[in-house]
């Protein structure tokens, strides 16, 4: 593996070997993350052209966990305002000795073009690009779900909310197909969710009391407003009315159904304070397990040698 540009397309095998190393970064207590050598000597570039909290700062310490050099390019007080292009930033940034891009971007495709641009040492990972792919959140929140429900061939999970607009989402459902998760679900209404989604392998309901019944798990999204047209915008409070987790909708789960979240959350619009902060919210675990994750994804691009 050279690049992580998408979950969609990578064999089973692959997943698991990232969901196995970042198990071996884990230390003894759930929370302990181990220090390593493995990218000692090398600099990682993290580029983020969209906001991110979790995404940025897991990214750098996962980084610095492996020893690498971290380079976080601020990019509103970069040359890229005095018109210099993606690729002529990637380029002199390349000039500094940057080994690996970590990309954000709102425009689909973005991580692809620098992939296909940069010199062949250097390994590209995408950090979330429009609407199309976050594959390291999809490989976080399998990493999640084992942790809690480690029979994947066994569950029924449901993802609930903006699924049109949402890379998360689909990057978790190519995950979770390809894990073999018998029984994916959607729930959202029609004006949320993409034409072909059943294409993807998913159940659809529109009905959040019947999707949820007897699931193992719940991942729940966020509305996406920023790409939103004004004509799509549900109102906060109609849409927490039918889409929004409450304890009462939850109890329509297993009584030991999980619920995740890859943040940010919008309380009261797509989740309650009170399932967010609940007992059964496994939302800032999966925080925690991101930095594994992305120490394992970083580590076995870093040592492929694929053309
Ligand atoms: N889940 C996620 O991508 O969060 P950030 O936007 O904070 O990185």
């Amino acid at each position: 593996l050279k690049h992580l540009l998408s979950i969609e397309g990578l064999p089973r095998a692959i997943l698991n070997q990232i969901l196995d190393t970042a198990e071996s970064f884990t230390g003894v207590s759930e929370r302990e993350v181990k220090k390593v050598p493995l990218l000692r000597g090398k600099t990682v570039c993290n580029i983020f052209f969209e906001n991110s909290t979790r995404t940025r700062t897991t990214f750098e310490i996962a980084a610095k966990r492996l020893s690498a050099d971290v380079l976080n390019l601020n990019v509103s007080t970069s040359s890229q305002s005095k018109g210099e292009t993606i690729l002529d930033t990637v380029d002199n940034l390349t000039a500094m000795h940057a080994d690996m891009f970590v990309v954000r971007h709102s425009q689909s495709g973005a991580a692809h073009l620098i992939a296909r641009h940069v010199a062949p040492h250097v390994h590209v990972v995408n950090a979330g690009d429009g609407r199309h792919a976050h594959p390291t959140q999809g490989l976080l929140d399998m990493f999640t779900i084992r942790r809690y429900k480690p029979d994947m061939h066994n569950l029924r999970v449901a993802i609930i909310g903006d699924v049109l607009h949402s890379r998360v989402a689909r990057s978790e459902i190519h995950a979770l197909t390809t894990l073999g998760v018998p029984e994916v679900r959607v729930i959202a209404p029609k004006t949320l969710l993409p034409q072909d989604v059943e294409k993807l392998g998913v159940q659809v309901y529109h009905d959040m009391r019947a999707g949820l019944k007897d699931v193992d798990v719940v991942m729940m999204l966020r509305l996406q407003n920023e790409r939103m047209s004004g004509s799509l915008l549900p109102s906060a409070q109609e849409y927490f009315k039918c889409f929004g987790l409450t304890q009462e909708k939850l109890a329509l789960a297993k009584p030991d159904a999980i619920v995740m979240h890859p943040g940010p959350m919008n309380r009261g619009v797509e989740i309650d304070s009170a399932v967010a902060d609940g007992m059964q919210s496994v939302i800032l675990p999966q925080v925690t397990y991101g930095i594994a994750v992305r120490m394992a994804v970083m580590s076995i691009l870093a040592g492929s040698n694929d053309a």
